[in-house]
């Protein structure tokens, strides 16, 4: 399980695509879970409150388990503010089974992309809780990787993961 943490807009989507097409011509199929995408049915119904939020990230977390077990890579692309429910999600996989990507993407840079012009709106107050604006994001404290996406390209940023997948033998050699 490849798991990406950042803010709205931080390029989590991006490069999570990004990824999936890489180990594609590697070879290797993926499921990708992004929260706007499973909300609209597996987490349909759900809010941004905390206790919402966080059932959201258990429920991508337990299918991105099963995928898992079964041999499958998982890579999941949600806000995913609270440290507490993505270390329980880190705690359904064996310890090599789970990689976070923080991607750090300072407040102020997804606030000028504002892609789907929700900041705007969070800063007019016309969204409550809104992450990075009236609601907390709690940084992970020790990520297996951190990405860059001011400094770097999508397209490096997924490589880099690629790279940690070969290493841990997930992604065979011979492939590359
Ligand atoms: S999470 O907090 O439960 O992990 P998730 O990744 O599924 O969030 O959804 C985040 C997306 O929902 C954002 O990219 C944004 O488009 C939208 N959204 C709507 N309301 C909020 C909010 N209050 N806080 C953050 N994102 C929101």
């Amino acid at each position: 399980c490849v798991w990406f943490t950042g803010l709205s807009g931080s390029g989590k989507s991006t490069t999570a695509e990004l990824l999936s097409q890489m180990l594609l011509e590697f070879g290797r199929q993926s499921t990708v879970l992004d929260g706007d995408v499973v909300r609209t049915h597996l987490s349909k119904g759900l809010g941004f409150s905390k206790e919402d939020r966080d059932t959201n990230i258990l429920r991508i977390g337990f299918v991105a388990s099963e995928i898992s077990r079964h041999g499958g890579v998982a890579i999941c692309a949600a806000v995913s503010p609270y440290r507490h429910a993505r270390n329980e999600v880190r705690a359904m996989f064996p310890a090599d089974r789970f990689i976070e990507v923080f991607v750090d993407t300072p407040l102020d840079v997804c606030e000028s992309r504002d892609t789907k012009g929700m900041y705007a709106k969070a800063r007019r107050g016309e969204i409550k809780n809104f992450t990075g604006i009236d609601d907390l994001y709690e940084p992970p404290e020790d990520p297996e990787i951190i990405i860059d996406t001011v400094n770097s390209s999508a397209g490096q940023n997924a490589f880099r993961v690629v790279e940690i997948l070969k290493g841990q033998g997930f992604v065979g050699p011979e492939r590359l």
